[in-house]
């Protein structure tokens, strides 16, 4: 089974192209090979390898600079992906792709479930939400998993910015009003591997929307405690200044997206697929902490 995977380089790619190499060949995709930007190459470029699973693990990400980018972030969130949908259905290729927790305004008490409706309060919701219409309107096979703070080993992430501030600062002030739980690349790509599993034994998962995160709650704060309480724990040489890690509010943060404050996903609908239960964020978390800071230290 050929299988491309788009955006290889990336958090979620790099964790991708090293968990599901056993599934035959992997063709990894980075800019330099297909640049997304590039909307009249993309089809092509597809055509060539004409693969049975397009992975997308691509996107314009950087959440802040997409309020000035709005054109450039539609062109790789949106219009890029909606021509990887037109060829995947053309081809009768599977396309599976990734969306995210801001595709909702946060304003819902409890955890957001596939079938709510989505409000994006920033240009990078927008755009992604966007990409999953697309896709829902092509008409192809298709698995959008919609995750949420995504924090792992490769690229950079909230956790990698805590663990520099923690040697340079001796207190951190960290947001403590948005829920929502990280989301390990490694949890991905086991989903990833029971689905393809599925997929290529012909017990195949309903197409459409899939909500993909552990369970448990969390917030930035909560997370930014947890991890400054394992470097206490793991640290004898010194080489943290951290003394302390203070909550504050989303508005004594200025930034220029909004973001939702409620970020959690509802994940019984995988669960059930799946056949069984995810575990708490903490349980995926250190195992990711413990190889970040390893490299760190
Ligand atoms: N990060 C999060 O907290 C988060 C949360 C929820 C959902 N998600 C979703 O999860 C997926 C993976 O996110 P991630 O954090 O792994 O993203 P990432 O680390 O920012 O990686 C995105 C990848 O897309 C590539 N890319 C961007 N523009 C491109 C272009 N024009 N042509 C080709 N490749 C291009 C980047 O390549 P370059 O390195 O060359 O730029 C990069 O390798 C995305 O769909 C994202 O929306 C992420």
């Amino acid at each position: 089974m050929r299988i491309l995977l788009i955006g290889s380089k990336g958090q979620l790619g790099s964790e991708l192209n090293i968990s599901l190499k056993k599934y035959g060949e992997i063709i990894d995709s980075d800019r330099s090979k297909l640049d997304l930007e590039n909307h009249e190459k993309i089809s092509l470029y597809i055509e060539q390898i004409h693969p049975t699973i397009i992975i997308n693990a691509s996107a314009y990400t950087n959440v802040e600079e997409a309020e000035d980018n709005e054109i450039l972030a539609s062109k790789i969130n949106f219009k890029a992906v909606s021509i990887l949908a037109q060829i995947s259905k053309k081809l009768d290729i599977l396309l599976i792709h990734f969306s995210t927790d801001y595709v909702f305004d946060g304003t819902k008490k409890d955890p957001y479930l596939e079938d709510d409706l989505p409000c994006p309060i920033n240009i990078y919701g927008k755009t992604k939400l966007e990409g999953e219409k697309a896709i829902q309107e092509s008409g192809c096979k298709y698995y959008i998993f919609r995750v949420s703070w995504l924090i792992g080993k490769y690229g950079s992430n909230f956790a990698k910015k805590i663990i520099y501030f923690a040697k340079n600062k001796e207190t951190l002030k960290v947001i403590n009003d948005q829920k929502g739980v990280p989301t390990s690349p490694r949890l991905i790509g086991e989903v990833m591997n029971h689905l393809i599993k599925s997929y290529q034994t012909n017990s195949i998962w309903d197409f459409g929307i899939y909500n993909l995160n552990p369970r448990g709650e969390a917030s930035w704060f909560i997370i930014a405690k947890f991890i400054i309480n394992f470097i206490n724990e793991m640290d004898n040489k010194n080489s943290f200044l951290v003394k302390s890690v203070q909550p504050v509010s989303t508005n004594e943060f200025k930034t220029k997206a909004k973001r939702p404050l409620n970020s959690l996903l509802d994940n019984s609908k995988l669960e059930k697929v799946l056949g069984y239960e995810l575990n708490d964020w903490e349980s995926y978390f250190i195992n990711d902490l413990k190889e970040i800071l390893h490299n760190s230290l």
